[in-house]
């Protein structure tokens, strides 16, 4: 099967699937941190090297405040769960995105399990928090290194993106039916095969996830050749 080493997911679907149960939006934020979990140990188990996951944008500030509070909870119970994963299976756990803006004990304890799993040589899963794309590219622009002649290469301007280190975007599998990339990744996607599924994220399963990179295997990725 065609290794994929990075998958990206934008996890959309939580509030329709709550509304669809007669429950608040905040229990389908509570269901789809758990579904996070199941769709980790699926891409490790199919040897995947680096997993992103889009928890937050720089959109979702327009949400009423009730639900941003809820969401941060939900990124904290997170990434506290997360981390007992991470050292069990050696994954490394990486945040993304302008987290000088999240609640001082949100920011506290994800730094905290950054810096505890760092050392670990497994499966990469990166969040975006309070990430855009869009933004992303423009602080690169601002902090990337330049030579004597002001120029900035390909590769240092990669490396003044939040995602320095890792693969290219492979695969983009945005769940909840939409059809667009809502401002993730877009210097890193910019040859991923993409994949929109009906399945509201809540409802994602490690089968699914299994099903999606069968059929990413027979897509034929040319890069512009013939
Ligand atoms: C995605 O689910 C999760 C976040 C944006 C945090 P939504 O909350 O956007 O769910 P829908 O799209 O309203 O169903
Ligand atoms: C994208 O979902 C952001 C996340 C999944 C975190 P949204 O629900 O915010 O996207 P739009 O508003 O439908 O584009
Ligand atoms: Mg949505």
């Amino acid at each position: 099967m065609t290794q994929i080493k990075h998958i990206a997911f934008i996890m959309d679907g939580n509030g329709r699937w709550a509304s669809k149960r007669g429950l608040p939006r905040s229990a389908g934020h509570i269901a789809g941190a758990k579904t996070v979990a199941k769709v980790i140990s699926a891409c490790n188990a199919l040897g995947i090297k680096a997993v992103s996951l889009y928890a937050f944008s720089t959109e979702n500030w327009k949400r009423p405040e009730d639900e941003i509070k809820n969401i941060f909870k939900m990124i904290t119970d997170f990434n506290r769960r997360a981390l007992k994963e991470c050292v069990k299976h050696g994954y490394v756990l990486r945040y993304m995105g302008e987290l000088s803006a999240l609640p001082d004990d949100a920011r506290a304890a994800i730094e905290d399990a950054c810096a505890r799993t760092a050392d670990n040589a497994g499966m990469i899963i990166n969040v975006a928090v309070n990430y855009g794309g869009k933004q992303e590219i423009v602080r690169a622009a601002c902090t990337a290194r330049r030579d004597e002649e002001g120029k900035v290469s390909a590769a240092d301007f990669e490396d003044a993106l939040y995602s320095t280190g890792l693969p290219p975007v492979d695969l983009l599998v945005r769940t909840g039916g939409e059809y667009r990339l809502s401002n993730f990744m877009l210097y890193q996607s910019a040859y991923a095969e993409l994949f929109f599924e009906k399945t509201l994220w809540p409802d994602m399963t490690a089968k699914k996830v299994e099903k999606i990179v069968g059929e990413f295997a027979l897509r034929n990725r040319r890069f512009g050749g013939i």
